[in-house]
C-alpha cells in the first residue's frame, strides 16, 4: 500500500432477485463502477461488493408462479444478473446473495444486539390477510379501485392514474392479487425497531455531511415530525430468515437487505484473507460508501445507520443518491419499447456507448437523468468516434506504414502533453466528487485540442515530402501520446476501449500515475478501429426487441397459481368483442426461431390465405407435433414487426405462465377460414 492509499469499501443497491436487470438499474451500477475504477486507477485500496436481494414475498410468489423453489429462482437470477453486470463492464470484487449463511449470521447478530440493548419491542397490529392463500398481503399484492379517482386495478399503496397515495384499506373493491378473493383484516404480533432511540445520533449524522443536502433536508423533515417504530417482522409464509426467538416470524426483507453489504464483504474477506473488522468496527479508519437510488434513501440514511450504531458497528461515511432514468424525457415505457433490459441492450449496442453517455450526464445531485436516444447517438458518435478514436486512427496509419510501427525517440514539444497533465488534477477532482459530466467535458475539450494540433500540422501533406518524414513521426508520436493520456483519463468510464488501446499501444495496464511518462522509441501494434459509430437502425431494433421482451416478462410479474386466482378483467361492451375477427386456422408448418427459446414460427392456412405468426409456445410444444393441427387466430390484428420478421396475427392460447401454454383446439368439423363467433 502506498502512503496515500485509502481503504474504501463501496456498494451499489442490491437488485431484487425476482426480475431482470434493465438500463434504469444500470445507471447506478455504471455510476458506482466508474467511481470504483477511478479509485483503483489512483492506487487506492478500493473494494466493490454487491449481491442479489433474494428475500421477500414477490420472490416467493414468482417462484410459485414458475413452479420452481425460491432457491432455484434466486440461483438462476443471480447468474443472469451477474452476467448482465459483467457484460456491462461492472467489475464487482464480490457479487453475492442475501440468502447466505453470512447474511443470516449478521442479521441475527444485529437483531440480538438491538434487542438486548432494548431497541426492539412488540405490538399487535391489524393487516390485510388473504383467507384463501392464508397469508398476509404486502400493499403491492392488493388491487382495487382508487379511492380518489375510481380508476380500476390500482395497487394498495398508490394510484398510477391520479398519483394519490393511500393505504390498502382505503381501496374500493379490494382483491388479493394472489387468490382473487377480498382480503380481510387480521391481528398479529409484530416486532418493531425503536428508531426514536436514535434521534439525536441521526441529527448529528445529517449535520456532519454524510448525505447530500437535498436528502438531509428531507430526512430532517421526518425527524421533526417524530420518528415512528419500524416494523421489521413478517408472518409466515414468508421467504427470508426466521427471527431467532420468534418462531413463525421472519425478518422483513429490508432488515436483512443492507446487512447483505456486510455479508458480501465478509464472504470476500474469507476468500482473500482481508480483515472484516478493519472496515466495520466502530473505530474503523476505512471508508464506507453506498450508492443508491433516491427512492430508497430512508432505508439507507435512517434505518441502516441506526441499526449499525445500535449494534456496535461503524456508520457509512457517505450515502450517495442518484435520480431515476428517463428515456426521451419520459418514464421508461413498456409500450414505447423504452423499458430496455440490460440483455436486450447488449444484443444491439456496445455497453461502453451507454457508460459514456451516463457519465456525460451524471452529476452529484439527485436529478433524474434523461437518455435521449437521438442525443445518445450523436454524442457518442461525435465524442468517442469523432474525437477520441479519431486521434489514434489519424496518427497510427503513418506510424505503421512509414516508420515500421515505431514512435519517435524524442519530441519537438511537450506542450500538448503538459497541458493534459495540467488538467488532470481538476478531472480527478470531478471524478472524486461524482461530477462525471464535468470530467467528460474537460476530456473532450482536450481531445478537441489534440485534433486541432493534428489539423494544424497536416501530417498527410507533410508526408509527401521525403525530407520531412521526421516531422510526421514527431507529430504522430505527440498525437498518440496525447491519445494515451486521454485513454487514462477515460479509463474508469471505458475499460474495454482502454484495454484495447493498451494492446494497440503495447503497454501494460495504464494507471493515473502514467499520465506524465511519454512513450518514446516504442513499437506499437497495427491499428484496428477501437469503436464504431452507432447507426440509428441499431436503436430502432433495440426498441422493437424491448416491446417483445416486455410482453414475455409481464406474464411472470403477476403471480397466478390457477384459474380461480386470476381475476376476470373489467367488463367490455359487445362492440369491443365484435371488433375481433377470430378465424379457424390450420398450422401447415411450425419451426423453432433462432436465438429464442420462447417463440415458434407458425405458417397458418386460413382457407386460401397464408399467414406468418410468431407464438410464445416453444416451451410447451415440439414444432413437429403442431403441423396439421387446427387452432384459432386473431386475423385482423395489425401486423407487428418483430426481431425475427413480421407477425401477421396471433394464435389463441390458454395459460398460467411460461411453462403451461395450451393452444386452443377447435372440433375437427371446423374448417380453416371459418369465423369464430
Ligand atoms: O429497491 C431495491 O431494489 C432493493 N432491492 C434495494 C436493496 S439495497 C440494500 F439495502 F440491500
Ligand atoms: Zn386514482
Amino acid at each position: 500500500m502506498s502512503p496515500k492509499s485509502r481503504q474504501i469499501l463501496v456498494t451499489s443497491a442490491l437488485p431484487y432477485a425476482n426480475g431482470p436487470i434493465h438500463i434504469g438499474h444500470m445507471l447506478e451500477y455504471v455510476q458506482t463502477d466508474i467511481w470504483v475504477r477511478f479509485q483503483k486507477l489512483r492506487g487506492h485500496d478500493c473494494i466493490y461488493v454487491c449481491a442479489d436481494d433474494a428475500h421477500g414475498t414477490p420472490i416467493m410468489l414468482r417462484a410459485q408462479a414458475e413452479g420452481v423453489t425460491p432457491e432455484e429462482l434466486i440461483e438462476r437470477m443471480h447468474a443472469e444478473h451477474l452476467r448482465d453486470f459483467t457484460d456491462f463492464g461492472v467489475a464487482f470484487d464480490n457479487y453475492y446473495s442475501t440468502h447466505s449463511p453470512e447474511n443470516r449470521y449478521f442479521a441475527e447478530l444485529i437483531y440480538t444486539r438491538l434487542r438486548d440493548a432494548g431497541h426492539i419491542r412488540t405490538r399487535v397490529i391489524s393487516q390485510a390477510y388473504d383467507p384463501e392463500a392464508e397469508m398476509f398481503l404486502p400493499d403491492r399484492f392488493i388491487k382495487g379501485d382508487c379511492p380518489n379517482c375510481g380508476a380500476a386495478g390500482q395497487y394498495g399503496d398508490n394510484c398510477e392514474n391520479c398519483g394519490a397515495t393511500y393505504s390498502p384499506t382505503d381501496l374500493k373493491n379490494p382483491v388479493s392479487v394472489v387468490s382473487g378473493v377480498t382480503p380481510i383484516e387480521k391481528d398479529s404480533e409484530q416486532y418493531f425497531f425503536k428508531l426514536e432511540d436514535f434521534e439525536s445520533m441521526l441529527k448529528e449524522y445529517f449535520a456532519a455531511g454524510h448525505v447530500q443536502p437535498e436528502i438531509a433536508n428531507k430526512m430532517n423533515e421526518w425527524l421533526d415530525e417524530g420518528l415512528k417504530d419500524w416494523d421489521i417482522s413478517r408472518n409466515a409464509p414468508y421467504w427470508g430468515f426466521e427471527i431467532p426467538d420468534a418462531p413463525g416470524k421472519y425478518f422483513y426483507v429490508w432488515l436483512d437487505a443492507p446487512i447483505g453489504y456486510m455479508a458480501s464483504f465478509k464472504h470476500w474477506c474469507d476468500r482473500s484473507g482481508q480483515d472484516f473488522d478493519a472496515y466495520w468496527s466502530q473505530d474503523s479508519s476505512a471508508e464506507l460508501h453506498h450508492f443508491i437510488g433516491k427512492d430508497i434513501a430512508r432505508f439507507h440514511t435512517m434505518f441502516w445507520p441506526a441499526m449499525l450504531h445500535g449494534a456496535g458497528f461503524r456508520k457509512p461515511s457517505a450515502v450517495y443518491c442518484h435520480g431515476f432514468l428517463t428515456v426521451d424525457g419520459q418514464k421508461m415505457s413498456k409500450s414505447r419499447g423504452t423499458f430496455v433490459m440490460a440483455r436486450t441492450y447488449l444484443e444491439h449496442l456496445n455497453p461502453e456507448y451507454l457508460r459514456y453517455y451516463f457519465a456525460a450526464k451524471l452529476g452529484p445531485g439527485i436529478d433524474d437523468i434523461d437518455l435521449n436516444l437521438e442525443d445518445f447517438t450523436s454524442r457518442v458518435n461525435a465524442d468517442l468516434v469523432g474525437k477520441l478514436v479519431n486521434i489514434a486512427s489519424r496518427c497510427a496509419g503513418f506510424v505503421n506504414k512509414r516508420f515500421g510501427g515505431r514512435l519517435a525517440a524524442a519530441l519537438s514539444s511537450d506542450e500538448l502533453s503538459r497541458s493534459i497533465v495540467a488538467t488532470a488534477d481538476r478531472i480527478a477532482g470531478f471524478y472524486e466528487g461524482r461530477e462525471f459530466g464535468k470530467a467528460m467535458r474537460d476530456v473532450m475539450a482536450l481531445a478537441d485540442r489534440v485534433n486541432q494540433y493534428i489539423d494544424e500540422k497536416e501530417p498527410w501533406v507533410v508526408v509527401k515530402d521525403e525530407n520531412r518524414l521526421a516531422e510526421v513521426q514527431d507529430v504522430c508520436t505527440i498525437g498518440l501520446n496525447a491519445f494515451r493520456q486521454l485513454v487514462i483519463l477515460l479509463k474508469p468510464v471505458l475499460p474495454k476501449l482502454a484495454a484495447e488501446a493498451e494492446a494497440f499501444l503495447k503497454v501494460d495496464a495504464l494507471a493515473w500515475d502514467d499520465l506524465g511518462a511519454d512513450l518514446l522509441d516504442h513499437e506499437i501494434d497495427r491499428f484496428k478501429p477501437l469503436m464504431t459509430r452507432i447507426e440509428p437502425v441499431f436503436i430502432e431494433r433495440m426498441v422493437e426487441a424491448s416491446k417483445e421482451d416486455l410482453a414475455e416478462e409481464q406474464k411472470l410479474q403477476q403471480p397466478r397459481g390457477n384459474a380461480s386466482s386470476d381475476p376476470i378483467a373489467p367488463e367490455i361492451a359487445y362492440d369491443d368483442f365484435a371488433r375481433l375477427d377470430l378465424r379457424i386456422a390450420r398450422i401447415v408448418a411450425a419451426k423453432k426461431v433462432d436465438k429464442s427459446d420462447k417463440l415458434l414460427q407458425l405458417t397458418l392456412d386460413l382457407g386460401g390465405e397464408t399467414r406468418n405468426v410468431f407464438a410464445g409456445i416453444a416451451r410447451a410444444y415440439r414444432p413437429e407435433d403442431l403441423e396439421g393441427r387446427l387452432t384459432v387466430m386473431v386475423a385482423n390484428l395489425a401486423p407487428r414487426k418483430m426481431r425475427f420478421g413480421v407477425s401477421e396475427g396471433m394464435v389463441l392460447c390458454a395459460g398460467s405462465g411460461d411453462s403451461e401454454l395450451y393452444l386452443l383446439h377447435p372440433d375437427s368439423e371446423a374448417k380453416p377460414g371459418m369465423r369464430v363467433t
